[in-house]
Parts: C-alpha cells; structure tokens; sequence
C-alpha cells in the first residue's frame, strides 16, 4: 500500500473511536467543539510534530548520542548541545520518541538507541490535514518554522525567542492565535464557555490577561453575545504586555464590537504587583487568561495578585492547555520549549516541578494554596484522562472566599 493510502486512514479509526468516547464524558456545552474532524486533525499534528522532531534528532546527531544509555545532561553533552538552553527541550524529544517507541526509556529517564530513528517525512500529513481541514495550517506552519532552526537552538546558535517573534514572524501568530484556527480555537472556545458558566455575576468587571491578539476575548464576547448576555458585562479590561500584540487584539475587538461600552485596553504584566498597574485591590468580577498563566514567572505571585485583584465571589477562569499526566509530552511544547519563560519558571516542589504545562492536580494546588476555593476543571481531565489520554485542553475556575 502506498503511502498516501496509508496516510489517507491515519487517525481516522481513532478518531472515531475517541470522538464516540468524548461525546459522551464531555459535560455540556463541550461536545460539538470536538468533533469526528478535529480530533482527526489533532491526531494528525500530533504525527506532525512527531516526524519533525524525528528530523531535528537526526539532525542533531542523537542516534550516535544514544547509542550507550544516558541520561539528558549526558546525551546533551554527547551531543554538543548548548547546556543552558537545550536541557529543556531535549528532555521533551527524548520523551515524545520514547513515548512514540523510537527509542528505549530505562529506569528513569536514561534513554538509548533502538536501533535508526524510524524516517518518516511531514510533508504527507500536511497534505492530509490539507484535505481534512484547512483551516489548521497556521499550527503546522509554525510547527514546521520552529523546526528549521531547531538545531541551531539547541546548539546554543540563536536564541529561541528571536526564531519564535522576530518582526517578520508577526504574521505567524495572527495566524495561529485565531479563531480561524480551528486547532488552536477550541483554547477559547472552552474558555469561553467556562466563563460564561462560572460568571459570578451580572455587570462584572474583567480584565484579561496575556490577551494576545484578541482571539480569546472575541470567543468570550461571541458567546455572551450569542446567548444575549453581553449586558452581563460592564467593563472588560483587555491586557497585552506585547505592543505589537495588543495593537492588533485592540484593532480586532474594536472593529467587531465598536458599540460595546466598557471595553478598555492597556498593558498588564503579570509578573509584577497588579495595584502598581491600575488594578485596584477587590476590584473585579473575574479575572481571565487563554493560555497564559503556564508562563507568569512565579505562579504563586501571579495566583496571590488575581486572589487579591477580585472582589469576594470574584472568579478565576483560566483556559489552559492542562497534561493529563506528569512528563506526558504536549506537541505544543516542542514550539514553547523555545522560550526561556516557558521552560524556565520559578518551581515549587508541589505544584511547579518544571516549566510548561501543569497537571490537573498541580492546578488545583496552585490555586488552592494561593488561598481560592471551589476549585472546578471543565472538563474534568483526572476523570478523562482514564479514557482519552491524549486531551488536554481545560478551563481551571476558582473563587476568592467571600
Ligand atoms: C498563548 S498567548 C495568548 C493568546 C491570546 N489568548 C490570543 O488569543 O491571541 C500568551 C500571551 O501571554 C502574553 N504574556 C507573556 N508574558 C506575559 C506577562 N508577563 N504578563 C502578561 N502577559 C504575558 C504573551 O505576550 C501572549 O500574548
């Protein structure tokens, strides 16, 4: 059989199989954003990113590097890999082909050899997800540009945040933080049912954090819209530290709902004190974020000035891409890896133990020991996990006591 045939049934079984199971565990109103095409689709990157990390190991030189068994320090080493900046990342590609059987984890996190990675070229499933739907080539473009300079990354050559937002890489992210996005919408589409759900009240004041380019607070405002609660807001406080970004979310928000009063836009940086910045203690409804709090330098800082930002009853609502079980590898890490705030956070042994994505326990932790209650994931990943491993997207709500 040929290939194309082959990769003409790639994940559609599984799919399946896996949209059967989520329709029925997914709580409302969750079901119709994970379609028999999506999770198609999200399978389909997955082997994406998988044979693209296959050709950066090559490229690398790994099969030579593990040939004996190491561990990551050593395979680095062997390697000649920048030890700064490349433990990170190549923890993660040793345990996405480990996870992948291309090669052997024993005891613990010392990998070696197999024998060849297996050779395996992207290019196919592009052209597959090209078929099955288009509209998620923003994520394989990205994908694919980070690949390109990968080894050059990892020899400690060019920083990762100049790969990832050099000027005229600007495009890419208008492209990928989208709605017309379909592998990256649903982050705001759960958002934005969750914070529908769990607004604690009506004319509530929200700021959002890490807005990016608007994407999250147009779903939010689409929803409320869509179910005739858009008076349920009285002012939204949309935040962006990255100027080029917040020009961009502001033009998109201002164009769709120029009627809407209580709309504002300003810079928010979550890694310092929120009074300083013009967030008055007690002062909001809720608090919101898309795929932003995996990167506040100090989770618990970040955590404690959103408790303290939030009237009593005030909500937390973040949407964030959750891993379903410790060390499992996430495809949107082998992007993120590249960014020094990513991979490189303050730790907490509980419930920071690395950088990147937190468990949904490690979640209920951070927010609990930052002193929130009523904890609620939807969905409720440590349930789902047990049938589909491989979802994790999640909106983590929280209260501050009355
Ligand atoms: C994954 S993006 C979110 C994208 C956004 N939700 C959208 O739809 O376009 C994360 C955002 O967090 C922002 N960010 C990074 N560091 C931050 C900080 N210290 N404080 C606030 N936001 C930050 C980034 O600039 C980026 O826009």
């Amino acid at each position: 059989m040929s290939q194309v045939e082959d990769l003409a049934r790639l994940g559609r079984a599984e799919a399946e199989a896996a949209t059967a199971v989520l329709q029925r565990v997914l709580p409302p109103p969750l079901p119709p954003l994970f379609d028999a095409s999506f999770v198609r689709s999200h399978l389909l990157y997955d082997e994406f990113v998988y044979r693209l990390t296959l050709a950066v190991a090559r490229e690398i030189g790994l099969e030579a590097a593990i040939e004996e068994p190491g561990d990551v320090g050593e395979i680095a080493a062997r390697a000649k890999l920048d030890a700064r900046r490349a433990l990170v990342p190549l923890d993660w590609i040793l345990r996405e082909l480990a996870a992948r059987g291309a090669l052997e984890e024993t005891n613990g996190a010392r990998y070696r050899a197999r024998g060849d990675l297996p050779a395996l070229d992207p290019a196919p499933v592009r052209e597959e997800q090209v078929r099955q739907d288009p509209s998620c080539l923003p994520s394989y473009v990205v994908a694919e540009t980070v690949a390109r300079d990968y080894p050059a990354f990892l020899r400690g050559e060019i920083a990762g945040e100049e790969i990832l937002f050099s000027p005229r890489r600007l495009r890419l992210w208008v492209d990928y933080f989208s709605n017309d996005n379909g592998l990256y919408a649903v982050n705001n589409r759960v958002g934005a049912a969750a914070f529908e759900q769990w607004l604690p009240r009506e004319e509530g004041r929200v700021v959002e954090l890490g807005g990016g380019l608007g994407s999250g607070a147009l779903a939010v405002l689409e929803r409320l819209e869509a179910a005739g609660r858009l008076g349920a807001i009285r002012e939204y406080w949309f935040t962006e530290p990255v100027p080029a970004f917040l020009r961009r979310g502001q033009q998109a928000l201002q164009s769709r709902y120029a009627a809407l009063p209580g709309l504002a836009f300003g810079s928010v940086d979550m890694n310092r004190p929120f009074a300083e910045q013009g967030i008055a203690p007690g002062s909001l409804s809720v608090v919101y974020a898309v795929n932003t709090l995996h990167v506040a330098h100090d989770l618990e800082l970040t955590l404690g000035e959103a408790l303290r930002a939030l009237e009593p009853g005030g909500r937390l609502v973040v949407s964030e891409c959750v891993r379903p079980r410790p060390r499992q590898p996430i495809y949107a890490e082998f992007v993120f890896n590249l960014m020094e705030t990513f991979r490189s956070p303050r730790l907490h042994p509980r419930y920071r133990p690395g950088g990147g994505f937190l468990t949904p326990e490690q979640w209920r932790d951070a927010v609990e020991a930052a002193g929130f209650a009523d904890i609620r994931l939807l969905p409720d990943i440590a349930r789902i996990r047990e049938q589909v491993p491989d979802f994790f997207v999640a909106a983590v709500g929280a209260s501050r006591p009355r």
